[in-house]
């Protein structure tokens, strides 16, 4: 459950984001109203908790503005004394609940905990876990509700993008398990720190160790570990995880007490395990404790009938987060989109309309901004190749120059979204603006 905290106060920031930390929420805190808004277009926080005095913005304004980002983001108001008023005023715009300060640490974390039942009942259906339109994928997800309450593990298997991880968390979440839900990429993790990165380690037990470092297995007590890439896990590593699987206990590094542990383990992969098994890539004897309850996620390919409704879906989305007034995709595109072969799936769905919705300057999204035989349209949409093309350009210097730089920097940003996975802040980064600014730039580019 993600939360944010919004106070111009550094220490009431800082008391919160501990207390919740330790209650096992996700947490972000920032000093302004800006920044919140910020931070919610591009995290999709559950629970927004902000103060009502707040320098530039007070928090009505902010209430209004976050519920226009983001309409899911339940939002709690802190007030000063006696300010009824306002506090009824905040429940009118759409605020979940209201908390006077002072108070203490268990009446907002009561609070809180209201929301949050409220979201875990509803999310289910919508919020994160994915739309499932076709018969096929209806199925599956029927599935992972019927398996998420036994403890078997479960293997996941299907192509690059079709939402494993997705249900992986979904299986999570219908379990009713307490503890988090903690993704591990199997491939990615360096061979010295396999060991205390999956076991822990005890304080002082390698050097560089701080203090104690608990490892993925005990983060996900009580919850669901999350072993993605498994066809990608060395040798060595699999022999290990198989004895964890067999005797559900683990040992820390520089300890010999070996601890309980209770984590649901579901494993992921888009490799052909059974062919792994015959090249002696993947251990035989892993892949049955695995292979308990397995679930196969379609390919877009194997559910077109999903491709329209999906693809509203997101418009829809990016269209928030972009502030764009954009309603459809022209018939001729969407039946392209719909006979396309997408080989990185949802994900690659997702990124084009993402990228479409960035760049669309109609209220409608035609061929013009989604390109789909192409694996990058940057030189095809812009006039940067033409910079010397004088007869396209009107004679007066200023406004010629302006246009060309309209043009390069459309492109620039476009270049470094698409290298950037269209992440606004990584790509604000990269090119030295503020994130503020090349939202700002996105959205002048439907002008
Ligand atoms: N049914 C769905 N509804 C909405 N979004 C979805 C759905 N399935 C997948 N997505 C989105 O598509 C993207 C890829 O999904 P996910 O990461 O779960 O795929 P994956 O199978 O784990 O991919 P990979 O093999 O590349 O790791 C994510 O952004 C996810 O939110
Ligand atoms: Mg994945």
């Amino acid at each position: 459950m993600k939360l944010i905290i919004v106070d111009d106060e550094k220490g009431v920031c800082f008391a919160l984001e501990e207390l919740f930390k330790s209650a096992g929420y996700d947490v972000v805190s920032v000093l302004n109203g800006e920044e919140a808004l910020l931070s919610i277009r591009e995290g999709s926080f559950d629970i927004a908790i902000i103060d009502y005095q707040l320098p530039g913005m007070n928090g009505i304004s902010l209430l209004k503005e976050i519920k226009a980002v983001s309409s899911s983001t339940e939002v709690i108001i802190m007030t000063g004394f006696g300010s009824e008023k306002i506090s009824v005023e905040a429940i009118k715009n759409g605020a979940f609940d209201f908390i006077a300060k002072p108070f203490n640490n268990e009446e907002i974390i009561n609070r809180v905990s209201h929301v949050r039942d409220k979201i875990n009942a509803q999310t289910i259906h919508n919020d994160g876990l994915g739309y499932y339109f076709s018969q096929s994928m209806k199925q599956v997800i029927d599935t992972v509700k019927t398996v998420a309450i036994i403890d078997t593990p479960i293997l996941i298997t299907g192509d690059s993008g079709t939402g494993k991880e997705l249900l992986a968390k979904a299986a999570h979440m219908y379990s009713g398990r307490k503890g988090r839900f903690i993704p591990v990429n199997c491939g990615a993790i360096p061979q010295t720190l396999i060991e205390s990165e999956f076991f822990g380690a005890e304080k002082g037990a390698y050097t560089g160790a701080g203090g104690l470092k608990k490892g993925f297995f005990e983060l996900a007590e009580n919850g669901t570990i999350f072993l993605d890439e498994i066809g990608e896990m060395p040798l060595e590593l699999q022999v290990k995880i198989l004895r964890v699987l067999q005797e559900s206990e683990i040992t820390r590094v520089g300890s010999g007490v070996p601890i309980k542990i209770n984590a649901r383990i579901i494993a992921a992969t888009n490799k052909d395990l059974e062919k792994e098994i015959a090249e002696k890539l993947f251990r035989e004897d892993l892949y049955y404790r695995l292979n308990v309850v397995r679930i196969r996620t379609k390919s877009l390919s194997e559910r077109r009938d999903e491709i329209e409704p999906l693809s509203e879906i997101f418009l829809k989305e990016y269209a928030v987060k972009y502030q764009k007034k954009i309603t459809g995709f022209t018939r001729d595109l969407m039946t392209q989109m719909i006979n396309h072969t997408w080989n990185g799936n949802i994900r690659e769905l997702k990124n084009k309309i993402e990228n479409a919705v960035i760049f669309c300057k109609d209220d409608i999204i035609s061929s013009l901004y989604l390109q789909l035989d192409m694996t990058s349209h940057t030189e095809n949409t812009t006039n940067v190749n033409k910079l010397y093309d004088f007869l396209n350009l009107p004679d007066n210097i200023t406004q010629a120059k302006r246009i060309i730089v309209e043009e390069f920097e459309q492109a620039f940003i476009m270049y470094h979204l698409e290298q950037n996975g269209n992440n606004v802040r990584n790509t604000a980064d990269r090119i030295g603006l503020s994130r503020q600014d090349l939202y700002k730039k996105i959205k002048g580019f439907s002008k």
